[in-house]
Formats: C-alpha cells, sequence, structure tokens
C-alpha cells in the first residue's frame, strides 16, 4: 500500500502535466457533420419506402431512427444537384442549370462560388470529400481542395469503371483515361479494388484518424453507387453480393441490387466508425441522393422511382425528388416523417446554423433557406418555392411553391415523361427472403443499436418507441388516381401543365385547363419570370480535344493548366494563373416564357 502511494506522488506531477496540456489544448464541441450522398438512386430504389424487392436494412434503420424528409427536392442531374448543395444556390443562379459537366468540357463551378465546405473550414472544421466530384477538372483550380476541402480522395469526373477506375470517351474520339487521385497524386494502386468499398474504407479511414474533439468533422461521402459505371460494363458489383440477390430473374436488376446492397453496407460502416470513434453522438448523419434514378435512356440502371413520374433528366417528381433522412441527437422528433418541401440547397444554410456558423444569407445571395429550427422541433415553418429549374438550352421550366408544380416544356422531346419506374413484382416470388422478418432485419443492424443507444440517452426528448410499420407506411408515395388516364392528361410540349403535389404527387392529374387564366396561375408565371430573369447564362462549353487523356499518360486531368504551361503534369504547382471563367457560349433570353396576361 505504501509503495503504491509513493509511485502514485511520484507520478503526479506527471500527472497533472498532462492533464494541464489536455486542457490547455482547445477543445471543440460543435457536431460533426457526414453526409452520404448517393449517386442516381431511385426514389423506390430504399425500402423504407415500402419496396420489398431488395431491401436496404442499414439505410432504413438510419432512416427510421432519424427524421426522413418526406418531400427532400434535388435538381434533376448530377452537376447542378451538387452545385445547390454546395453553394446554396439554384444552379441558375450559378450557370450550373444546363445538363453535367462532361470530363472532355472546360468548365466547372464558377471560382467566384463560395463552397459549403470552404464555409466550414473557414469555420474552423476538417473537410472532407471522398468519391465524385464533377464540378469542373479542366483546372486544377475547380478541384476539391481548391474549392475548400482539406482531404479529397476520388475521382473528379462524372463517373468511373467499379474496379478499372477509368471512364471511356472513345465515342468522342477521344480515348479511355483513368480518373482516381488521392488529393492532387494520381493514384492507380487502387485500380482493381471495387470502389464501393474502397471509398468506404478511406471514409471510415478519414473517422478514426481524424481528432473531432479538436477539430469537428465536416465529411462528404460521394458515392459512385448505383451510378452505371463505364459504358462498356455499366452494372458492376462483386459476384458474392450479386449471388445473395439471386431470386430476381432480371440479370440487370439482379447486379443493380447488389450495387445497392454495397450502398447500404456503406452507412452501416460510416456509423460504425464513427460510433467506435466515440463521436456519433456527436454527429449530424445525412443520407441522401443527388437525383433521381434513370429507369431507361442515357446511364440507365433499372432504377425505380415508382410510383412517380418521369425519371433522372426530366421536370418530373421522378426526376427532383429524393429519397433522404437525417439523424442527430440535437433533433426533438427522431422517429418521425417531415413534410417540409426541403431542398438541397437547404443544407447548407441548415447546417451551418446547426454549427453555430453564422451566415448572412442575404448578402450571399442564397437560395437555400435555414429550416433548422423546424427541422429541430418538427413543423412545416414555410410555403417553399423551389425553383426546380429553368433551362433555356432543353428549354423547359419546373417551379414548385408550396403544393403548387408548373412544367412547362420537357426534356429529351418527352421521351421520359411517363411512369416509368414499376415496383417488384411481388407476385412473381421475386421478394427479398429478409422481408418476412422486416422489423427484426431493421433492429438487428448495428446502425439500430448504435443510434436507439444514443436516441435513449436523449431524456424527455428521446422517442418513446419508434413504430417502424407505421413510419414505412407514411414514408410510402400514394397516388391519387389508380389509373393515370382517369386524370386530365399533360403534354408540356403542347401547353404549360399544374399540379397539386401535396395530393397528387404522381403528377397524374393536370390543372392547368380549369385554373388557366387563375389569379394563382398568374402568379406563379410571374415569380418564373422574375426567376428567369435573374438566371446566369447556362456555364456550358464545346469539347476540347485538348482534354484527351491519350495526352497525358492516360489520365483525365487539368488540361488547361497542362496546355497553358502552367503545371507541367498535373502535380506541381498550384495553378498560380487562375483562370478567369467568363462563360458567353450560349446567348439566351428569357422570351420563352410567355405572358397570357
Ligand atoms: C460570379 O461571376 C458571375 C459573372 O461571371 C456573376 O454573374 C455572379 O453573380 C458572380 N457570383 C458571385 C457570387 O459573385
Ligand atoms: C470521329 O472521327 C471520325 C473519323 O475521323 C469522324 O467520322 C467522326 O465524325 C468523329 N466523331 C466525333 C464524335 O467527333
Ligand atoms: C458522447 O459520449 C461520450 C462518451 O462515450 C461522452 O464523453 C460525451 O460527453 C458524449 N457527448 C455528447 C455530446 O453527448
Ligand atoms: C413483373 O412480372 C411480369 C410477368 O413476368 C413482367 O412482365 C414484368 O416485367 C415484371 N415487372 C418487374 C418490375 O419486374
Ligand atoms: C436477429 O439477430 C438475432 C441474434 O443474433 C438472430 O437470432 C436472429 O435470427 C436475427 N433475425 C433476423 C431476422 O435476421
Ligand atoms: C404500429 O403501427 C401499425 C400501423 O399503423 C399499427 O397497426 C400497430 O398497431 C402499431 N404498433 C404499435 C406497437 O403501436
Ligand atoms: C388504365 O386505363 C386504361 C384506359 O381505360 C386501360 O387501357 C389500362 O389498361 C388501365 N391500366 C391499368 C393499369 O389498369
Ligand atoms: C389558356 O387560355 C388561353 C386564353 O384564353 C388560351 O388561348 C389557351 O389555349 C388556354 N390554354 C390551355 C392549356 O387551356
Ligand atoms: C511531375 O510529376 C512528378 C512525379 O509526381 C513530380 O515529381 C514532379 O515534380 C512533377 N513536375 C511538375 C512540374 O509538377
Ligand atoms: C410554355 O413554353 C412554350 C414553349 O417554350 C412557350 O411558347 C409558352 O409561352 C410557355 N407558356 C407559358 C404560359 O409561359
Amino acid at each position: 500500500m505504501h509503495k503504491f502511494l509513493w509511485n502514485f506522488a511520484e507520478l503526479l506531477p506527471i500527472v497533472l502535466l498532462y492533464y494541464n496540456a489536455l486542457t490547455a489544448a482547445q477543445t471543440d464541441n460543435r457536431p460533426n457533420i457526414v453526409i452520404i450522398l448517393a449517386d442516381d438512386l431511385g426514389v423506390d430504389d430504399v425500402s423504407f419506402r415500402g419496396s420489398n424487392q431488395f431491401l436496404t436494412p442499414n439505410i432504413d434503420a438510419l432512416a427510421y431512427s432519424g427524421v426522413i424528409l418526406q418531400n427532400l427536392y434535388t435538381p434533376d442531374m448530377c452537376s447542378p444537384s451538387r452545385s445547390a448543395l454546395l453553394t446554396g444556390k439554384y444552379p441558375i443562379h450559378t450557370g450550373m442549370q444546363h445538363y453535367v459537366i462532361p470530363n472532355y468540357e472546360p468548365w466547372g463551378l464558377p471560382l467566384n462560388e463560395t463552397t459549403m465546405a470552404q464555409i466550414f473550414k473557414q469555420h474552423g472544421y476538417y473537410t472532407s470529400i471522398i468519391g465524385k466530384w464533377h464540378q469542373g477538372m479542366s483546372r486544377k483550380a475547380y478541384t476539391p481542395t481548391r474549392r475548400g476541402f482539406d482531404q479529397h480522395f476520388g475521382y473528379l469526373g462524372a463517373y468511373v469503371d467499379y474496379y478499372a477506375q477509368t471512364l471511356d470517351a472513345t465515342y468522342k474520339n477521344l480515348s479511355r483515361g483513368h480518373d482516381f487521385r488521392d488529393n492532387l497524386a494520381v493514384s492507380r494502386e487502387y485500380i482493381g479494388t471495387y470502389v464501393t468499398d474502397l471509398l468506404t474504407e478511406a471514409a471510415t479511414k478519414v473517422i478514426s484518424k481524424h481528432d473531432a474533439h479538436k477539430q469537428p468533422l465536416f465529411l462528404l461521402l460521394s458515392q459512385l453507387a448505383p451510378h452505371t459505371g463505364d459504358e462498356d460494363d455499366p452494372l458492376q458489383a462483386p459476384p458474392e453480393e450479386v449471388e445473395k440477390f439471386a431470386y430476381i430473374k432480371d440479370a440487370q436488376r439482379r447486379t443493380y441490387a447488389a450495387m445497392v446492397s454495397k450502398l447500404d453496407q456503406s452507412v452501416a460502416s460510416v456509423i460504425d466508425a464513427l460510433a467506435q470513434k466515440g463521436i456519433l453522438n456527436n454527429t449530424i448523419l445525412i443520407f441522401l441522393s443527388d437525383n433521381g434514378g434513370p429507369t431507361i435512356g442515357l446511364h440507365a440502371t433499372t432504377a425505380s422511382n415508382y410510383p412517380l413520374r418521369g425519371q433522372k433528366s426530366s421536370p418530373w417528381e421522378g426526376g427532383i425528388r429524393s429519397s433522404g433522412a437525417i439523424w442527430s441527437p440535437l433533433l426533438e422528433h427522431l422517429g418521425t416523417v417531415w413534410k417540409q418541401h426541403f431542398y438541397i440547397g437547404d443544407l447548407l444554410p441548415t447546417l451551418a446554423a446547426a454549427a453555430n456558423i453564422p451566415l448572412d444569407s442575404q448578402q450571399m445571395k442564397l437560395d437555400g433557406l435555414n429550416l433548422w429550427s423546424a427541422l429541430k422541433y418538427g413543423y412545416n415553418s414555410v410555403e417553399r418555392e423551389i425553383v426546380h429549374n429553368i433551362d433555356q438550352i432543353s428549354n423547359y421550366i419546373s417551379y414548385g411553391k408550396g403544393k403548387w408544380k408548373l412544367i412547362n416544356g420537357t426534356t429529351y422531346d418527352g421521351i421520359y415523361d411517363d411512369w416509368i419506374g414499376t415496383r417488384s413484382n411481388e407476385s412473381n416470388d421475386e421478394l427479398d427472403p429478409r422481408a418476412a422478418h422486416y422489423e427484426e432485419v431493421i433492429m438487428n443492424t448495428t446502425v439500430w443499436q448504435h443510434l436507439a443507444e444514443i436516441n435513449a440517452k436523449g431524456g424527455a426528448l428521446a422517442p418513446r418507441t419508434i413504430n417502424i410499420t407505421k413510419l414505412r407506411e407514411d414514408a410510402a408515395i400514394n397516388c391519387q388516381l389508380a389509373n393515370a388516364s382517369h386524370g386530365v392528361a399533360c403534354d408540356p410540349l403542347v401547353a404549360p401543365c399544374l399540379f397539386d403535389i401535396d395530393v397528387d404527387p404522381c403528377e397524374q392529374n393536370n390543372l392547368y385547363p380549369a385554373m388557366n387564366g387563375s389569379k394563382l396561375v398568374q402568379e406563379l408565371l410571374k415569380r418564373v419570370a422574375h426567376f428567369c430573369e435573374t438566371a446566369h447564362a447556362p456555364n456550358n462549353k464545346p469539347l476540347d480535344p485538348n482534354s484527351d487523356p491519350q495526352l497525358y499518360d492516360g489520365e483525365w486531368t487539368w488540361w488547361e493548366d497542362v496546355q497553358d504551361g502552367v503545371d507541367e503534369n498535373g502535380s506541381g504547382n498550384d495553378g498560380a494563373k487562375m483562370a478567369e471563367v467568363v462563360s458567353v457560349a450560349f446567348i439566351w433570353t428569357c422570351t420563352f416564357v410567355l405572358f397570357i396576361f
């Protein structure tokens, strides 16, 4: 005993020193933010909406434990959607509204725009993006570590092959190029590793390595899944994963199910890593898709937006509704479905508010709204106006104000305008065998268990019981009519269409003919005309043959810098001669919105 005391006394000064050092070091209690962004996931490709064809137990567990974002809206394509997430602005206000940035076009998110990563970094966060960027790469200045991210591990372009990490542009007379980097350095050592797993592992490594008590973490895990891989082999998943879905007869759908399953597992791995690090209880978790799923056409995956109309790259709900959820112990109504219309661009000011970051939304000209308080206390705060798109090149508008939605014109001559998505054949034995014990499967996930443990510590605020069956019913999307042909038809190439989205989410019943000339329609058209005037010209530029990967050792790189001699091989200096990006490639006007009054 005596010896022990003596030893302790001897150690005491050291213990005190250590203690002082600990308390002197700054601790930062602001919440970590982890966003998991899926690419092209259909609204019905998660099982919390009711589908039993293949389950997504981890995403569902997150959704039921948190708040389901029932009416989460995004732009209808990748680059516009990601620009809205990062800037808190409509793509029409940054020139990102038309199509996406193909790897071979020399443009990007304008350099004078401030990204969410810059804001969080300025306010002391460690900012990391793992995975897809797709906001420009023709100059190094466009790339993520020049746009506010401390770290990027992933690819710069539109998509890559799940194993080879290449994108083939031979259809444009360019070559196939590799696109995968660790920060700015080309990284070929991961060729052959399935990208979903690779990105998941990188994200969990960031979580386990970073000391979030000293510096809060802002992590955007921007998965490739379940977007198509490279065109010659668009649907790719590890054979052992595909085998789990052998009951799905359609081979493409079977592989797609495996791709989504890998994405679902990624969600569990990230949450496990946060729990293991002891920081899950101080984290805001968000899961969402960048846009609707492509069932047919370009980059088709068999994705399903059932029962919604349209799909990715279209003005309909199937293109712009995202199946998303958010969880944080800061939220007071966990285990609920939040019906507020919510825009992806609202995340910037909303998360900034959650992190106590002051923003001057007006000065920043944000279109996104800070809905943190409404989300935290679980009420519907505004009749959200959302400019889904005004595309002067494709010549269409899609606009919402509260329950009203106006569409005029459409994309691709209307080939995506039908009810394309279906729900798997429950009559056909194509059921996930796990669906028989659905609730138990959800509650058996580590996601459910970790979140339940923290939810239970919320004291009076803790959800008493979470009724999974009830939440699943509430998150289902129900059409107004059993048969769309019983509604008033809409052909937006002929005349504008108007829908009451709250009762008619499937856009089956066109109210425009009945409301034509009404005060409501006039007001909606006036708002559209206003936004048309404030729109920035689209940034799109023609293909630049100098982008060809074969000129750069088979790599997609910041070719404009290399061509200008600013950067010899894409790993040199900072691209000091920053690009002046003033795009006047398209002269456009607002004349396509005519006034009828
Ligand atoms: C960026 O510059 C463009 C002109 O090229 C301008 O329209 C836009 O408002 C600017 N954005 C900001 C945030 O200043
Ligand atoms: C590719 O090159 C061939 C032969 O020069 C030409 O006929 C074709 O139009 C080119 N295609 C594209 C997309 O540029
Ligand atoms: C999170 O849990 C750790 C211990 O596991 C505890 O020390 C810490 O105070 C908790 N933080 C919050 C915000 O509840
Ligand atoms: C459902 O089954 C029918 C009959 O086998 C088939 O024609 C249809 O394509 C199936 N639908 C889906 C979504 O698999
Ligand atoms: C849930 O986990 C328990 C305990 O590991 C196991 O016995 C049970 O079979 C699991 N249920 C399902 C549906 O997987
Ligand atoms: C859960 O909700 C379902 C559907 O609304 C209901 O039938 C069931 O009784 C509820 N279960 C509990 C335990 O409240
Ligand atoms: C919907 O109604 C149309 C016309 O009445 C009919 O041809 C079609 O078979 C119906 N579809 C379904 C799914 O009932
Ligand atoms: C709306 O009313 C105007 C003027 O009366 C008419 O020219 C137009 O055809 C109507 N449009 C539709 C879709 O009913
Ligand atoms: C070119 O790449 C090599 C290897 O990564 C690097 O050592 C060298 O500094 C680079 N040169 C320039 C000018 O960036
Ligand atoms: C709808 O778009 C068409 C085609 O661009 C245009 O001619 C028409 O004026 C628009 N309708 C309204 C009401 O803005």
